[in-house]
């Protein structure tokens, strides 16, 4: 793996030597080459132009925040309800932008190992082995040098987009689901864009990636975290936004039907709901019409078709009695 970040010496790792390393020369030199400037977003309506033509429907609110994270090489917090578009955006932002898309999906028990990096610990000890075989006394020191160097890193997501060659997008996918002391590790990437391995130096991007986290708000982030980033909630869309959306999704789908899956979608969405159906499931229902040959929305069929969209029994109940009364 090439490494393009700067590496900088940790203190109190003079003893170790390390070679120079001619792909991270080569790499931070094309990089500044392709001219990867501090922004490329002209304004917000182009952004949103950019994004409608990657098939993503965005309102103004999220046209301006991607155009000013990009202007202010700020990382942009997403938030909302499950099945909003959140994920969507970030992987439509690279789309958009021609831009390599490394994803670190976040879960409950992720740890440093898996988000920033490990040291290939297996390939350390065969190095060590094959070095006693050799020399009767091994030189620490020159091992230690050896083994700590880049040919052992395994980068993983984080590391991997701050040492990219190539501009990135990076998101952190559901970072609500890491723990406390997990969500402090992307502090330093968040801030500085570098991250620290105490053996080895400490790794800066010479490219601004655009990043992305995204939130269900299943708990609070940290205000740590919320400081250094943008904040953009994306909430269900407005009916003329979800009508759009569901035509750009459902090729040939009819633009009357649309509007009311739409309308009927955000009546539910009033009830008191254990789970209030989501963006995903509206594509869904359209499709599953589709499907049927579905002309015009009646009262049952939206009752026969509910578990498409509602998945808690009691969510369809409520909503079955919900639809027979207003029949
Ligand atoms: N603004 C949008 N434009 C186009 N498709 C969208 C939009 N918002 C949501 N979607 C659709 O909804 C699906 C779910 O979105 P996703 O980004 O996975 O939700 P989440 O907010 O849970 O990350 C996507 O696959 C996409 O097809
Ligand atoms: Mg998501």
């Amino acid at each position: 793996m090439a490494g393009a970040g700067q590496v900088h010496r940790a203190e109190g790792q003079d003893r170790v030597s390390r070679r120079p390393d001619a792909n991270q020369a080569d790499a931070s030199q094309a990089a500044n080459q392709a001219g990867d400037p501090a922004y490329r977003f002209a304004s917000p309506d182009l952004v949103g132009s950019e994004l409608r033509a990657a098939g993503y429907l965005p309102d103004e609110r999220i046209s301006s925040v991607v155009y000013l994270g990009d202007r202010l090489g700020k990382p942009v917090l997403v938030e909302g309800p499950a099945g909003t578009g959140k994920t969507e955006l970030a992987k439509s932002v690279a789309a958009m932008t021609g831009r390599r898309l490394i994803r670190l999906q976040c879960y409950e028990g992720l740890d440093e190992a898996k988000a920033l990096y490990e040291w290939n610990y297996s390939k350390q000890l065969l190095r060590i082995q094959a070095e006693r075989a050799g020399h009767e006394r091994a030189d620490w020191s020159e091992l230690q040098a050896d083994i700590f160097g880049e040919e052992f890193l395994l980068a993983r997501p984080l590391l991997a987009a701050i040492r990219a060659p190539d501009p990135v997008v990076l998101l952190i996918d559901e970072v609500d689901r890491l723990d406390a002391e997990t969500e402090a590790l992307l502090l330093e990437v968040l801030s500085d864009y570098q991250v620290s391995i105490p053996e080895f130096g400490t790794v800066t991007s010479t490219q601004t990636p655009l990043v992305f986290l995204t939130s269900n708000n299943s708990r609070e982030l940290s205000e740590a975290l919320k400081r250094r980033c943008l904040y953009l909630y994306i909430d269900y869309p407005a009916p003329e936004r979800e009508r759009d959306i569901v035509l750009s999704r459902v090729p040939g789908f009819d633009v009357t039907l649309a509007g009311q899956v739409a309308g009927v979608v955000r009546s539910l969405r009033q009830l008191e709901l254990k789970k209030r159906p989501s963006v995903s499931e509206t594509i869904d229902w359209a499709q599953t019409l589709s499907l049927l040959g579905v002309q015009e929305i009646a009262t049952d069929l939206v009752i026969d078709t509910l578990h498409v969209l509602l998945k808690h029994q009691s969510d369809i109940e409520k909503a079955t009695a919900e639809l027979q009364r207003s029949r």
